[in-house]
């Protein structure tokens, strides 16, 4: 029933805002949705990132985003998905992104969706995470969806102490040893 994911006009704009921040470093950022122009950006400094990184971020080492992983983040589905990033202040495709938060529904449930998170080290430990992972729980709590969740390495203390300050519980993956998943249940 769509109607139950009925969202007021005025409430999905404020979804969509643009903020802009200021970081402890000096640097201004703007937390604001993705935009298919910043696909260039983000493929061509996706070298930039460190192993690590990577590895926390998709579980295994990759070298670089497939055009199809680049396409579906860079055009979300505003039904079923959204992406937030922290930018540069200028116009997308010519800013440089700092961090990405996407969430997506689970196919099967329409009332649980899958999250990701990368804040580079180049503007990690300054509240970013923090502050893009509240963006989605919001999304979230107008959209229908009750329970968030993702998956994460046991050793990723920085993202498992993240979760645990928004109040996500934890629990092991049966079957995936090295993992935690990480679920918010949402009012
Ligand atoms: C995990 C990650 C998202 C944190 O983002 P961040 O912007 O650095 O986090 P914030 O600055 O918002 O910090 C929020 C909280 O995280 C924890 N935290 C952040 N950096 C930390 C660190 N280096 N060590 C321990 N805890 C840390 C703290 O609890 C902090 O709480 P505070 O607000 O009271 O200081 C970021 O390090 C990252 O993207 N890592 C690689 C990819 C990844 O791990 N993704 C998560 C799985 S999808």
């Amino acid at each position: 029933m769509t109607a139950v994911f009925r969202t007021r006009r005025s409430d999905l704009a404020d979804l969509y805002r643009i903020e802009t921040l200021g970081l402890a470093n000096g640097r201004r950022v703007q937390i604001r949705p993705i935009a298919p122009l910043d696909a260039v950006p983000i493929a061509s400094s996706f070298h930039l990132l460190n192993e690590d990184e990577v590895r926390k971020r998709f579980l295994h080492p990759i070298k670089a985003l497939s055009e199809e992983h680049l396409y579906q983040l860079t055009h979300p589905d505003p039904d079923r998905a959204f992406v937030v990033v922290a930018s540069e202040p200028l116009p997308p495709g010519d800013a440089m992104i700092g961090a990405v938060a996407r969430l997506a529904r689970d196919d099967d449930n329409r009332s649980r969706a899958e999250f990701g998170l990368l804040v580079t080290h180049f503007v990690a430990g300054m509240g970013l995470g923090r502050v893009l992972m509240q963006r989605l729980i919001e999304w979230c709590a107008r959209h229908g969806v009750r329970e968030l969740w993702g998956d994460v390495m046991d050793d990723n203390e920085p993202m498992l102490r993240l979760a645990a300050s928004l109040g996500f519980h934890r629990e092991a993956i049966l079957g995936s040893p090295g993992l935690f998943r990480i679920t918010l249940a949402i009012a």
